[in-house]
């Protein structure tokens, strides 16, 4: 099946070779390529090029993109899709006064979403998740990486990994699964964290590695949830499993949860609202991806951040939704890289690297997403008219979105 896409106004994020990060002063280009065509065959992306350079094809279907852009789809690569209910009354509470930590002390966040879970069966759990999954292909993202960690009991935890694998079976789009078992402390093991990490790592690891339900491991690393020796202690367990971290840091408070990801070999560190000097130190030259998750700190009122000193310093950046029903009730990824722009400084071609590439990076697939290459999957946004790749951060909130390609096919 081929499909041949032509008068494409820009064919953004155009690279010749894969690569597989972008870091500082690189993330400012955006390779692309002005009155273009794409030719996709199957799931791939076969060639493209310059109007002028058109061969003749032979094709099953033409489409006319006039006026119109195509970039390679979004890639979410930190996201908890997987959840029961909602938890509408925590904003409420947020509004009238109470911060995030105020509610988990008082019986809500993460342990009232795990309860909640707990009680859904996975049919109506995965039914739940498919209303999230369909409403995020359509706002352009192409590759999902799906925790786990509303769950907190093996049974749980295995019942939200088993709708993540039931999700990559039915739908085209690519997903990874993150076992986030140590994501809050269960009321049952109030006063013994060291017990329920040693569950985690003795028992959960092992029995979700048997039935191949992850393909990372996650824990947050913060006051008042997991200290670095527990996060330590998960990576290591994950890495004897052969399961990469991708870990939340400096969300809250900075603890060394970035060096130690850094000295585990995390694929990412994620959050990182609250950065020092020696964060970013530790950062430079490793191959850890930082993951900054703006809508999260829109939606907590809690800083952004620091991508330009991070950029600036020479890091590479991703940029992730975080949807999750406490922190982030968004799997926007087009008001992601808005908001990088508005409330990050940075420019649209960072914004949109971070977004792809970069992120494609921090899930483990820069070799088959993330940019317009030969070989890699045809997972796609056809824009409505634009006048120009700025104008999808700048004109904030609207849908500029006119079609999504998975795996060639066009979705609408
Ligand atoms: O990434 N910070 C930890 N976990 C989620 C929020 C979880 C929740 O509040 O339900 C996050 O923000
Ligand atoms: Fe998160």
């Amino acid at each position: 099946m081929k499909t041949l896409i032509t008068n494409i106004k820009e064919l953004i994020q155009v690279r010749e070779y894969s690569i597989s990060k972008l870091q500082g002063a690189e993330m400012k280009e955006l390779p692309s390529i002005k009155n273009a065509w794409l030719l996709i065959e199957n799931e791939f992306i076969a060639d493209f090029g310059s109007m002028d350079s058109l061969p003749t094809l032979e094709v099953d279907s033409k489409i006319d993109a006039t006026g119109k852009m195509i970039l390679p789809s979004w890639v979410d690569s930190h996201t908890h899709l997987v959840y029961a209910g909602n938890r509408e009354q925590e904003f409420v509470d947020r509004i009238n006064g109470l911060t995030y930590e105020e509610i988990a002390n008082k019986g809500g966040g993460i342990v009232n979403s795990a309860q909640k879970l707990q009680q859904t069966d996975e049919d109506s759990l995965y039914e739940q998740t498919v209303k999230r999954l369909k409403e995020v292909i359509q706002l352009g993202t192409g590759a999902i990486e799906i925790k786990s960690g509303y769950g907190l009991t093996l049974e749980a935890e295995l019942k939200m990994l088993r709708v993540i694998k039931r999700l990559k079976e039915e739908f085209p789009i690519t997903i990874k699964a993150t076992f986030l078992g140590a994501h809050a402390l269960p009321k049952e093991y109030k006063n013994n964290r060291e017990a329920y990490i040693d569950e985690i790592v003795n028992v959960m690891i092992p029995k979700i590695t048997e039935e191949q339900l992850a393909d990372y491991v996650d824990a947050f690393c913060e006051k008042g949830y997991f200290t670095v020796e527990d996060t330590i202690r998960v990576m290591g367990a994950g890495k004897k499993y052969g399961m990469p971290a991708k870990i939340h840091v400096n969300q809250f408070n900075t603890i060394g949860g970035i060096k130690a990801g850094v000295e585990n070999s995390a694929l990412s560190v994620d959050h990182l609202e609250v950065m020092n000097t020696e964060d970013i130190e530790v950062l430079k030259g490793s191959e850890t991806m930082p993951v900054a998750l703006p809508s999260c700190s829109l939606f907590l009122s809690i800083p952004y951040t620091p991508a330009r000193e991070m950029i600036d310093a020479g890091l590479p950046l991703a940029l992730a939704t975080d949807y999750n029903p406490g922190s982030t009730p968004s799997g926007n990824m087009n008001l992601v890289v808005s908001l990088a722009c508005i409330k990050m400084r940075m420019t649209p071609e960072e914004a949109i690297n971070a977004a792809t590439i970069n992120a494609a990076y921090a899930m483990g697939i820069s070799e088959t997403h993330g940019s317009i290459t030969k070989g890699k999957k045809a997972n796609l946004i056809l824009t409505k008219e634009i006048p120009s790749y700025g104008f999808l951060p700048y004109s904030f909130g609207s849908n500029h979105i006119e079609n999504v390609f998975l795996e060639g096919q066009p979705l609408n």
